[in-house]
Protein backbone atom coordinates (compact mmCIF):
# COMPACT_ATOMS: atom_id res chain seq x y z
CA UNK A 1 0.00 0.00 0.00
CA UNK A 2 1.71 3.32 -1.22
CA UNK A 3 1.90 5.96 1.67
CA UNK A 4 1.70 8.67 -1.45
CA UNK A 5 -1.99 9.71 -1.09
CA UNK A 6 -1.56 11.03 -5.06
CA UNK A 7 -0.60 8.09 -6.30
CA UNK A 8 -2.91 6.08 -4.32
CA UNK A 9 -5.68 7.85 -5.18
CA UNK A 10 -4.54 6.99 -8.89
CA UNK A 11 -4.12 3.31 -8.36
CA UNK A 12 -7.51 3.31 -7.18
CA UNK A 13 -9.06 4.38 -10.50
CA UNK A 14 -7.37 1.29 -12.14
CA UNK A 15 -10.61 -0.92 -12.24
CA UNK A 16 -10.91 -2.17 -15.30
CA UNK A 17 -12.13 -5.63 -16.80
CA UNK A 18 -8.92 -7.26 -17.43
CA UNK A 19 -6.60 -8.26 -14.41
CA UNK A 20 -3.94 -8.50 -16.79
CA UNK A 21 -4.22 -5.20 -18.16
CA UNK A 22 -5.02 -3.74 -14.52
CA UNK A 23 -1.61 -4.85 -13.31
CA UNK A 24 0.40 -4.00 -15.96
CA UNK A 25 -0.52 -0.06 -15.79
CA UNK A 26 -0.36 -0.06 -11.86
CA UNK A 27 2.88 -1.12 -12.02
CA UNK A 28 3.56 1.16 -14.36
CA UNK A 29 1.96 4.03 -12.75
CA UNK A 30 3.84 3.26 -9.98
CA UNK A 31 7.12 2.88 -11.23
CA UNK A 32 6.53 6.59 -13.08
CA UNK A 33 5.55 8.19 -10.12
CA UNK A 34 8.76 6.92 -8.13
CA UNK A 35 10.86 8.04 -11.19
CA UNK A 36 8.84 11.60 -10.45
CA UNK A 37 9.35 11.50 -6.96
CA UNK A 38 13.49 10.18 -7.35
CA UNK A 39 13.85 12.58 -10.19
CA UNK A 40 12.09 15.88 -9.47
CA UNK A 41 12.06 16.88 -12.62
CA UNK A 42 11.38 20.48 -13.66
CA UNK A 43 8.06 21.27 -15.31
CA UNK A 44 10.14 21.86 -18.56
CA UNK A 45 12.30 18.39 -18.10
CA UNK A 46 9.01 16.71 -18.14
CA UNK A 47 7.08 18.75 -21.38
CA UNK A 48 10.50 18.21 -23.14
CA UNK A 49 10.68 14.43 -22.23
CA UNK A 50 6.94 14.28 -23.88
CA UNK A 51 7.92 16.48 -27.04
CA UNK A 52 10.16 14.03 -26.93
CA UNK A 53 8.07 11.11 -27.19
CA UNK A 54 5.64 12.77 -29.23
CA UNK A 55 8.02 13.44 -31.92
CA UNK A 56 8.88 9.91 -31.82
CA UNK A 57 5.73 8.42 -32.79
CA UNK A 58 5.20 11.50 -35.21
CA UNK A 59 8.40 12.10 -37.38
CA UNK A 60 9.68 8.91 -37.04
CA UNK A 61 6.78 5.86 -36.98
CA UNK A 62 5.44 4.65 -39.81
CA UNK A 63 5.21 1.49 -42.19
CA UNK A 64 8.11 1.33 -42.43
CA UNK A 65 9.61 2.49 -39.07
CA UNK A 66 9.12 2.02 -35.52
CA UNK A 67 11.63 4.28 -33.50
CA UNK A 68 9.83 3.02 -30.32
CA UNK A 69 11.10 -0.31 -31.00
CA UNK A 70 14.84 1.08 -31.70
CA UNK A 71 14.20 3.18 -28.16
CA UNK A 72 13.09 -0.04 -25.98
CA UNK A 73 16.51 -2.28 -28.20
CA UNK A 74 18.75 0.83 -27.22
CA UNK A 75 17.80 0.91 -23.80
CA UNK A 76 18.19 -2.99 -23.50
CA UNK A 77 14.28 -3.64 -22.98
CA UNK A 78 13.64 -5.45 -26.21
CA UNK A 79 16.32 -8.24 -24.69
CA UNK A 80 14.70 -7.96 -20.81
CA UNK A 81 11.45 -8.59 -22.43
CA UNK A 82 13.15 -11.31 -24.60
CA UNK A 83 15.12 -12.65 -21.22
CA UNK A 84 11.92 -13.36 -19.31
CA UNK A 85 9.95 -15.08 -22.47
CA UNK A 86 12.37 -17.24 -24.11
CA UNK A 87 15.01 -18.48 -21.39
CA UNK A 88 14.80 -22.12 -22.32
CA UNK A 89 15.73 -25.31 -21.15
CA UNK A 90 19.23 -26.17 -21.06
CA UNK A 91 21.19 -26.94 -24.41
CA UNK A 92 18.76 -24.71 -26.41
CA UNK A 93 20.48 -21.98 -28.75
CA UNK A 94 19.39 -18.32 -27.00
CA UNK A 95 17.16 -16.10 -28.90
CA UNK A 96 17.91 -12.56 -29.33
CA UNK A 97 16.64 -9.22 -31.07
CA UNK A 98 15.18 -9.62 -34.21
CA UNK A 99 16.22 -5.31 -35.19
CA UNK A 100 14.56 -3.48 -37.54
CA UNK A 101 15.72 -5.36 -40.85
CA UNK A 102 14.16 -8.33 -40.79
CA UNK A 103 11.87 -8.50 -44.29
CA UNK A 104 11.08 -11.97 -46.59
CA UNK A 105 13.27 -13.26 -47.81
CA UNK A 106 13.70 -14.53 -51.57
CA UNK A 107 13.83 -18.49 -51.40
CA UNK A 108 17.78 -20.20 -51.90
CA UNK A 109 19.21 -23.25 -52.05
CA UNK A 110 21.12 -24.57 -50.34
CA UNK A 111 24.75 -23.68 -51.13
CA UNK A 112 23.54 -20.41 -53.29
CA UNK A 113 25.76 -17.69 -53.02
CA UNK A 114 23.36 -15.00 -51.23
CA UNK A 115 25.50 -12.19 -52.04
CA UNK A 116 24.40 -11.25 -55.40
CA UNK A 117 26.15 -7.21 -55.80
CA UNK A 118 28.88 -5.85 -56.46
CA UNK A 119 29.92 -6.46 -52.48
CA UNK A 120 30.62 -9.69 -53.58
CA UNK A 121 33.78 -8.81 -55.00
CA UNK A 122 35.10 -6.25 -52.97
CA UNK A 123 34.03 -8.38 -49.66
CA UNK A 124 35.45 -11.79 -47.36
CA UNK A 125 34.23 -14.59 -49.36
CA UNK A 126 32.35 -16.83 -46.46
CA UNK A 127 30.57 -19.65 -45.86
CA UNK A 128 28.03 -20.36 -42.79
CA UNK A 129 26.87 -23.76 -42.24
CA UNK A 130 25.53 -25.95 -39.27
CA UNK A 131 22.73 -28.07 -38.42
CA UNK A 132 19.84 -27.47 -37.14
CA UNK A 133 19.13 -29.88 -34.23
CA UNK A 134 16.65 -30.56 -31.26
CA UNK A 135 17.47 -29.92 -27.54
CA UNK A 136 18.36 -33.70 -27.39
CA UNK A 137 20.60 -33.46 -30.59
CA UNK A 138 18.03 -34.91 -32.73
CA UNK A 139 18.09 -33.42 -36.26
CA UNK A 140 15.48 -31.09 -37.68
CA UNK A 141 14.65 -32.00 -41.10
CA UNK A 142 13.05 -29.35 -43.55
CA UNK A 143 13.74 -26.46 -40.52
CA UNK A 144 13.22 -23.56 -42.27
CA UNK A 145 16.28 -21.10 -41.62
CA UNK A 146 15.27 -17.34 -42.59
CA UNK A 147 18.92 -15.20 -42.62
CA UNK A 148 19.75 -11.79 -43.24
CA UNK A 149 23.09 -9.60 -42.84
CA UNK A 150 24.72 -6.69 -43.93
CA UNK A 151 26.92 -6.31 -46.31
CA UNK A 152 30.88 -5.47 -46.20
CA UNK A 153 30.06 -1.80 -45.56
CA UNK A 154 27.48 -2.18 -42.56
CA UNK A 155 24.56 -1.56 -45.04
CA UNK A 156 21.04 -3.81 -45.65
CA UNK A 157 19.35 -4.57 -49.07
CA UNK A 158 16.58 -1.42 -47.49
CA UNK A 159 18.86 0.91 -46.43
CA UNK A 160 21.54 0.81 -49.67
CA UNK A 161 19.71 2.04 -53.36
CA UNK A 162 22.91 0.00 -54.58
CA UNK A 163 21.63 -3.50 -53.18
CA UNK A 164 18.94 -5.80 -54.70
CA UNK A 165 15.99 -6.15 -52.66
CA UNK A 166 16.42 -9.78 -50.91
CA UNK A 167 20.27 -9.57 -51.46
CA UNK A 168 22.17 -11.13 -48.40
CA UNK A 169 18.74 -12.59 -47.29
CA UNK A 170 17.95 -16.22 -47.77
CA UNK A 171 15.37 -18.38 -46.92
CA UNK A 172 16.97 -22.35 -46.66
CA UNK A 173 15.35 -24.86 -46.48
CA UNK A 174 17.44 -28.03 -44.34
CA UNK A 175 18.47 -31.07 -45.46
CA UNK A 176 17.54 -34.06 -44.18
CA UNK A 177 20.82 -34.30 -41.34
CA UNK A 178 19.22 -30.68 -39.75
CA UNK A 179 21.92 -29.64 -42.28
CA UNK A 180 22.05 -25.88 -43.83
CA UNK A 181 24.40 -23.70 -45.63
CA UNK A 182 25.02 -20.70 -47.78
CA UNK A 183 27.97 -18.74 -49.56
CA UNK A 184 27.83 -15.06 -48.68
CA UNK A 185 30.41 -12.17 -47.61
CA UNK A 186 31.66 -11.45 -44.11
CA UNK A 187 29.61 -8.88 -43.00
CA UNK A 188 30.47 -5.59 -41.02
CA UNK A 189 29.97 -4.20 -38.16
CA UNK A 190 27.70 -1.15 -38.23
CA UNK A 191 25.51 1.78 -36.62
CA UNK A 192 21.94 1.58 -35.74
CA UNK A 193 20.00 4.39 -37.49
CA UNK A 194 20.39 7.82 -35.53
CA UNK A 195 18.49 10.22 -37.79
CA UNK A 196 15.53 9.58 -34.92
CA UNK A 197 15.19 10.25 -32.02
CA UNK A 198 16.67 7.11 -30.20
CA UNK A 199 20.07 8.19 -32.15
CA UNK A 200 19.81 11.88 -30.21
CA UNK A 201 18.99 9.85 -26.84
CA UNK A 202 22.27 7.72 -27.67
CA UNK A 203 24.11 10.81 -28.27
CA UNK A 204 22.57 13.33 -25.21
CA UNK A 205 23.80 9.73 -23.15
CA UNK A 206 27.34 9.70 -24.62
CA UNK A 207 26.87 5.84 -25.77
CA UNK A 208 28.18 4.89 -29.14
CA UNK A 209 25.39 3.51 -31.64
CA UNK A 210 27.47 0.36 -32.98
CA UNK A 211 26.53 -3.30 -33.04
CA UNK A 212 29.40 -6.06 -33.53
CA UNK A 213 29.24 -8.41 -36.71
CA UNK A 214 26.53 -10.59 -37.30
CA UNK A 215 24.45 -12.29 -39.09
CA UNK A 216 20.70 -13.08 -38.34
CA UNK A 217 19.13 -16.34 -38.13
CA UNK A 218 15.10 -16.94 -37.54
CA UNK A 219 14.70 -21.08 -37.47
CA UNK A 220 11.29 -22.58 -37.26
CA UNK A 221 9.84 -26.36 -37.86
CA UNK A 222 7.06 -27.84 -37.23
CA UNK A 223 6.55 -28.88 -33.30
CA UNK A 224 9.46 -26.42 -32.61
CA UNK A 225 9.16 -23.21 -31.06
CA UNK A 226 10.70 -20.55 -33.66
CA UNK A 227 13.96 -19.15 -32.46
CA UNK A 228 15.41 -16.08 -33.78
CA UNK A 229 18.86 -15.10 -33.14
CA UNK A 230 22.29 -13.86 -34.15
CA UNK A 231 25.36 -15.44 -34.85
CA UNK A 232 28.17 -12.72 -34.32
CA UNK A 233 31.77 -12.57 -35.06
CA UNK A 234 34.57 -13.29 -32.61
CA UNK A 235 36.87 -10.62 -32.73
CA UNK A 236 34.92 -7.52 -33.16
CA UNK A 237 35.82 -4.71 -31.15
CA UNK A 238 31.58 -4.01 -30.20
CA UNK A 239 31.04 -7.66 -28.81
CA UNK A 240 31.38 -6.27 -25.01
CA UNK A 241 28.84 -2.79 -26.01
CA UNK A 242 26.48 -4.05 -28.65
CA UNK A 243 24.12 -1.11 -28.75
CA UNK A 244 21.20 -3.15 -28.99
CA UNK A 245 22.86 -5.09 -25.97
CA UNK A 246 21.84 -8.56 -27.99
CA UNK A 247 25.07 -10.21 -27.64
CA UNK A 248 25.25 -13.62 -25.32
CA UNK A 249 28.33 -15.60 -25.37
CA UNK A 250 27.22 -19.10 -26.94
CA UNK A 251 26.19 -16.90 -30.30
CA UNK A 252 29.71 -16.00 -30.47
CA UNK A 253 31.75 -17.88 -33.78
CA UNK A 254 35.27 -17.77 -34.51
CA UNK A 255 35.65 -17.39 -38.28
CA UNK A 256 38.07 -19.78 -39.52
CA UNK A 257 40.13 -18.74 -42.26
CA UNK A 258 40.22 -21.46 -44.70
CA UNK A 259 43.04 -21.05 -48.22
CA UNK A 260 41.01 -22.93 -51.08
CA UNK A 261 40.21 -24.06 -52.78
CA UNK A 262 37.53 -26.34 -51.43
CA UNK A 263 35.70 -28.90 -53.11
CA UNK A 264 33.13 -29.34 -49.93
CA UNK A 265 31.71 -25.93 -50.35
CA UNK A 266 32.55 -25.21 -53.52
CA UNK A 267 34.77 -22.12 -52.89
CA UNK A 268 37.96 -20.98 -55.64
CA UNK A 269 39.29 -18.81 -53.46
CA UNK A 270 40.80 -18.16 -49.98
CA UNK A 271 37.48 -17.54 -47.33
CA UNK A 272 36.42 -17.52 -44.13
CA UNK A 273 34.14 -20.62 -42.43
CA UNK A 274 31.77 -19.66 -39.57
CA UNK A 275 29.48 -22.91 -38.45
CA UNK A 276 27.03 -22.12 -36.33
CA UNK A 277 24.63 -25.14 -35.01
CA UNK A 278 21.21 -24.21 -33.59
CA UNK A 279 19.53 -25.71 -31.31
CA UNK A 280 15.44 -25.89 -31.06
CA UNK A 281 13.29 -26.60 -28.30
CA UNK A 282 10.12 -28.52 -28.58
CA UNK A 283 6.44 -26.63 -28.43
CA UNK A 284 5.34 -28.68 -25.57
CA UNK A 285 8.50 -27.87 -23.28
CA UNK A 286 7.05 -24.05 -23.00
C1 LIG B 1 19.95 -5.27 -36.30
O1 LIG B 1 20.80 -6.04 -36.02
O2 LIG B 1 19.54 -5.36 -37.43
C2 LIG B 1 19.45 -4.25 -35.29
C3 LIG B 1 19.02 -4.69 -34.07
C4 LIG B 1 18.57 -3.76 -33.14
C5 LIG B 1 18.54 -2.42 -33.46
C6 LIG B 1 18.98 -1.99 -34.70
C7 LIG B 1 19.45 -2.91 -35.63
FE1 LIG C 1 21.56 -6.64 -37.89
Amino acid sequence: MPSDPLLQQVLNGVDGTDDRVNEIVSSLISHLHSFVAEVRPTEREWLAGLDFLAETGQRWCGPHRNEFILLSDMLGLTTAVDDVNHAGPEGMTPSSVQGPFHSPAPARELGDWIATGPERERGTPAVVHGRVLGTDGTPVPGALVDVWQADDAGLYDSQDEEQELGNLRALLTAGPDGGYWFRTIRPSSYPVPVDGTAGRLLRAIGRHPMRPAHVHLQVSAPGYRTLTTHVFLAGDPYLDSDAAYAVKPELVREPVRREGPDERWGMDMPFEELEFDVRLVREEAR
